[in-house]
Formats: structure tokens, sequence, C-alpha cells
């Protein structure tokens, strides 16, 4: 059901790195996004896969994780993503690319999810960084990163308190805890 997909499709950022993920599983995901929606559909994304150590060791430095998780600088050796998928935008097709990354993002984790695997949407990139060490062309835009892997945490969701605190969180267990708002609060007016 698509409801269980969803809940299951958490952010994880811890994996088991010795796990792969192979190429051929990477390129299936990307299919899900090429079937997906696109503005005017000019189809302006295109992809770039790892699930090579070398090339993951260059691409990691370049990610920030859990900005609220202030002491905890990210993950750790040995539990990193076996894989990631960098988002471009193609600046030949589309001069500015509106949410089609976005919707590409949500149809590969939910794939991924679908697959055992779990990952995390990473905004937070040193884009000079990323370009530089994979040598992507200026007509290329890097949009987002999507980690990729077998989560090797547990991510549970509740409802956001009093406070309005809307900051995910880790208790003593290593469980990471995400509030969502509540359906009362978001749905700003019901016309029936
Ligand atoms: C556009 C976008 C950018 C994000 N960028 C980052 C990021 O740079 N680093 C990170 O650790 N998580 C990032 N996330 C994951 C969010 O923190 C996560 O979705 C949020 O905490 C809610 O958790 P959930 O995905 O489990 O519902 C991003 C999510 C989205 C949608």
């Amino acid at each position: 059901m698509l409801k269980d997909l969803i809940l299951k499709n958490r952010s994880y950022r811890r994996f088991y790195e010795e796990v792969p993920v192979e190429i051929e599983t990477l390129r299936e995901l990307v299919d899900l996004a090429r079937l997906s929606a696109s503005s005017a559909n000019l189809q302006p994304l295109k992809y770039i896969l790892s699930c090579n150590p070398q090339k993951n060791a260059l691409i990691f430095p370049n990610l920030a994780w859990a900005g609220y998780l202030k002491d905890w600088p990210g993950p750790k050796e040995g539990e990193r993503s076996p894989a990631y998928i960098i988002i471009l935008g193609d600046k030949n097709i589309s001069k500015s690319i509106a949410c089609d990354h976005g919707i590409a993002a949500q149809s590969i984790l939910l794939g991924a999810v679908e697959k055992g695997l779990g990952g995390c949407i990473i905004g937070s990139i040193n884009k000079g960084g990323l370009r530089k060490a994979l040598k992507i062309p200026p007509q290329y835009e890097i949009l987002l990163v999507l980690a990729l892997g077998k989560p090797k945490e547990k991510v549970v969701i509740e409802t956001v308190g009093r406070d309005g605190d809307i900051r995910y969180w880790r208790d003593n267990e290593g469980t990471h805890h995400v509030p969502k708002r509540k359906l009362s609060e978001i749905i700003l007016a019901e016309f029936v």
C-alpha cells in the first residue's frame, strides 16, 4: 500500500555500508523518476549514479547531514551510504527547474523502500566541491544528492508537541524521532 511505503520512507542517514547496492538497482530507481511528472514535460533532469567506493569517498565530504543534530557530524565509516544518485538539471534544456527534482527524489526513494532499501535527500551540498570532485560540466546544475543503502537505524514519527518544535532528535538508544504536524494543523480549509 502506498501509505505503508510512505510511512517506511523516512530519511535514513546510517547504513550497512558493507551491503552493496547494484548499479542495475540504481538504474531501475532512476527509471521511476524518468516516468514521473515533469513541468511542461521538458524532462531536464540528468543523473549520476555511484555504487563505487572510491567515487563515494569523493561525494561524501561534500554533503551535510542532519543539521539539527548538532553533536553528530554525520555517518561514520562503515555506516555511510554504499550508493548515491546525484540529480542534475540540464541548463541546455531548462534554465530554471520547477519542482521536478523533488518529485524525482520521492519516486526514487519510494522505489528504494519497496526494494528494502532506504535513503536521504541531501540538499545541503558543497556544490563547488562536488562539481570539482566529479568533474561535472557547468551545463549541469547540481540539485540534490540521494544517499541510498540498507538502513541501519530506526526512525519513528511522532506528533509535533504543544511547543511547536519540529526539530528531529535522537534518543539514548539511537532511535531517530521525526515530529510531524497534525493533519488538522495543515488543512486550512475544507470546501465540502
Ligand atoms: C529538499 C530537501 C532537502 C534536504 N536536505 C537534507 C540535508 O541536506 N541533509 C539531511 O541530513 N537531510 C536533508 N533532508 C531530509 C530532511 O531533514 C527530512 O526529510 C526531515 O527531517 C523529515 O524526516 P523524514 O524524511 O523522515 O520525514 C532534506 C529533505 C528535503 C525534502
